[in-house]
């Protein structure tokens, strides 16, 4: 279990997506599950955690004054430093929020506002592993079965799925190298899915780290029934 003093741990909460997929007239971030916004849900497991000293929230532009009254102010969160305005892409979001990140800052992780699901033991689990091999992402195996496909919409390929991880947030790195792989991907033109792959380019290693499969993202609508169910019965809280 991570509890190292001297390291100071920032998370960056990318929250400025538009929610596209999720087909509401809103960003899905502020919609209420069981009484309580999905952003709300997701800052409060990093207020809480111990190890957690300052929180960047990352906002669509449009957003960042609903943001700040209807989920800083009315929760109450103290470890918020900032709500920073959001990027076109989630990369360029990630990297707003990078930049107010405190100077002393040593392990940064960055986390989905739409994972509301993520643990305190997950989250120590990246900070440590990160703190060892410079960078480490929360992930689960695959369970499907899993196929490439041809243009036609036959399979093409099986591929073996022993080897393969689905991959989550947070995703946890030494502040200097995540920051210089931001900025090396922004020169170059490169955008990724996700911040371990701006590290992977640089030729790096990144160490999965098994979290769980409570930690979903909330994408579609289904996963709203997903999330109420996992909220109500307090699935993903690991004793
Ligand atoms: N995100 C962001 N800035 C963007 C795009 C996405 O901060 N320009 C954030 C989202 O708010 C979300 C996370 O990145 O918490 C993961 O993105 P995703 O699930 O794709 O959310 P959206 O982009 O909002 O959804 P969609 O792709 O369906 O539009
Ligand atoms: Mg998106």
């Amino acid at each position: 279990m991570y509890s190292d003093q001297n390291t100071r741990v920032s998370v960056v909460i990318a929250a400025a997506g538009k929610g596209t997929r999720m087909g509401l007239n809103q960003n899905k971030q502020y919609v209420e599950v069981l009484g309580k916004p999905l952003l709300a849900r997701t800052i409060q497991v990093f207020e809480d955690c111990t190890v957690i000293e300052e929180i960047i929230v990352v906002a669509n532009e449009s957003e960042v004054e609903y943001c700040k009254e209807n989920i800083i102010d009315r929760y109450g969160f103290a470890k918020v430093r900032c709500v920073v305005s959001g990027g076109v892409t989630r990369q360029q979001s990630v990297f707003n929020g990078l930049k107010r990140v405190r100077p002393d800052c040593g392990i940064l992780l960055i986390h989905d506002g739409a994972r509301p699901f993520i643990d305190d033991e997950s989250i120590r689990a990246c900070i440590g592993a990160a703190a060892e091999c410079g960078a480490a992402i929360a992930a689960v195996p695959v369970k499907d079965t899993v196929k490439r496909a041809d243009e036609g919409g036959f399979v093409n390929e099986t591929i073996d799925r022993s080897s393969l991880w689905s991959i989550q947030t947070p995703q946890a790195f030494r502040y200097q190298l995540i920051a210089e792989a931001h900025r090396r991907a922004e020169e170059e033109g490169f955008d990724g899915t996700d911040d371990a792959v701006l590290v992977e380019r640089l030729g790096l290693k990144v160490r999965l780290v098994m979290s769980s499969y409570y930690n979903i993202k909330i994408t579609t609508r289904e996963d709203l029934a997903i999330a109420a169910a996992i909220a109500g019965m307090g699935l993903h809280r690991k004793s």
